[in-house]
C-alpha cells in the first residue's frame, strides 16, 4: 500500500482514494465486466449499494478477480426501507449474502432518514463490533446531521459520502469534516457527465494536457477527498485511474474552485424531497 493511493480513516483502516462507482451500472454482465476491468486497471475500491440492485454482480466480479479479497475495499449502503435497528442488522446480512463475502469494508447509511437514522447508527456500531463491517459511515449527511449523531452516540462516522465536484464545492462541509477527521467521499465527481464540455473546464484540461474527467478526479484528490468516478466503459475506467502522475497547481486549483455554482445533479440533503425516497 502506498500513501499516495490510500488514506487512513479515523478508525485506523485504510481506504483507496479512487474507487469505482456503480450507480446506474446495469445489473448483470455490465456491472460484472466494469468491476473486473477496474480491478485489472488497478482499482482496489468498489462502491455499490443495496439500492443499485447490482451487489451480487459486484460480488461475483470480486470473487473472480485475481486479486485477494483482503486487498480489495468494498462499500455498500443501507437503503431507506431497511433503516432502523433490527432491520439494519438484517439488511447487512442480506448484503453480505448478495456480495458473497464475509465482511464489508465500509457500510454507509445511504440517506439521513430523519425518524430512523439514529437507530440505524446504533445497529452500525454493533455490526462494526461484530466485525461484519470494518468501517462504518454515512452518506448525504449535513453538518447538523453529523452533530446530532456525535451528540447521541459519541462515535463519528469514518466517511461522509456526498455530492462533490467543482460545480458544487461544499467548502463548509469539507472543512467541518476535516476538523472532525471524517473523510469526504466525492460522489458524482464527474458531475454525472453534465459539464464535460464546459469551456472553463476544457481550458484547464488543455493547459494540463489531461481530460476533463482526469482534472475533476485530481481536483477532488488534492482537496483531500476519496473519489468515486463511475463508468462501465473500459477505456474510461482506465482513463479515470490515470490520475496519480500529475499535480494541479495552486492557481489552477483556485480556478477550479471558482466554478462553484451549487449545481446539484443528484438528491439534495438541504432540500430533501417531500417524501422519503424508498
Ligand atoms: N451516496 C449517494 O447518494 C450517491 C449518489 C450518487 C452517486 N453515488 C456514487 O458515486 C458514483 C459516481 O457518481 P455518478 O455515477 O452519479 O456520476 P459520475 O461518476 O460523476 O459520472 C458518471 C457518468 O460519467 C460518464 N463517464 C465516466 N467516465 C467518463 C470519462 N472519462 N469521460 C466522459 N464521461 C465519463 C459515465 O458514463 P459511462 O458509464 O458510459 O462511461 C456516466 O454517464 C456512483 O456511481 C455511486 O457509486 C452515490
Amino acid at each position: 500500500m502506498t500513501d499516495q493511493l490510500y488514506k487512513t480513516m479515523n478508525d485506523g483502516h485504510k481506504i483507496p482514494v479512487v474507487g469505482l462507482g456503480t450507480w446506474k451500472s446495469e445489473p448483470g454482465d455490465s456491472t460484472y465486466n466494469a468491476v473486473l476491468a477496474s480491478i485489472n486497471a488497478g482499482y482496489r475500491h468498489i462502491d455499490t449499494a443495496r439500492a443499485y440492485d447490482n451487489e451480487s454482480d459486484v460480488g461475483r466480479a470480486v470473487n473472480d478477480a485475481e486479486v485477494p479479497r483482503d486487498d480489495l475495499f468494498i462499500t455498500t449502503k443501507l437503503w431507506n426501507k431497511d433503516q432502523g435497528y433490527q432491520t439494519a442488522l438484517e439488511a447487512c446480512e442480506k448484503s453480505l449474502a448478495r456480495l458473497d463475502c464475509d465482511y464489508i469494508d465500509l457500510y454507509l447509511i445511504h440517506w439521513p432518514l430523519k425518524e430512523l437514522r439514529n437507530d440505524s447508527w446504533r445497529a452500525f456500531i454493533e455490526l462494526q463490533e461484530k466485525g461484519l463491517c470494518k468501517s462504518i459511515g454515512v452518506s448525504n449527511f449535513t453538518i447538523d446531521n453529523l452533530k446530532e449523531l456525535e451528540a447521541k452516540y459519541g462515535i463519528l462516522p469514518a466517511i461522509n459520502q456526498v455530492e462533490f465536484h467543482p460545480y458544487h464545492y461544499q467548502k463548509e462541509l469539507l472543512e467541518y469534516c476535516n476538523f472532525k477527521n471524517i473523510i469526504i467521499e466525492a460522489y458524482s465527481p464527474l458531475v454525472h457527465a453534465k459539464r464535460m464540455d464546459e469551456p472553463r473546464l476544457v481550458a484547464i484540461s488543455d493547459e494540463l494536457s489531461k481530460t476533463p474527467a482526469q482534472v475533476l478526479i485530481r481536483w477532488a484528490m488534492q482537496r483531500g477527498m476519496v473519489v468515486l468516478p463511475k463508468s462501465v466503459n473500459q477505456n474510461r475506467i482506465i482513463e479515470n485511474f490515470a490520475v496519480f502522475d500529475f499535480e494541479i497547481s495552486d492557481s489552477l486549483m483556485k480556478r477550479l474552485d471558482d466554478l462553484d455554482e451549487r449545481f446539484v445533479t443528484c438528491w439534495d440533503p438541504h432540500n430533501p424531497p417531500p417524501y422519503a425516497p424508498v
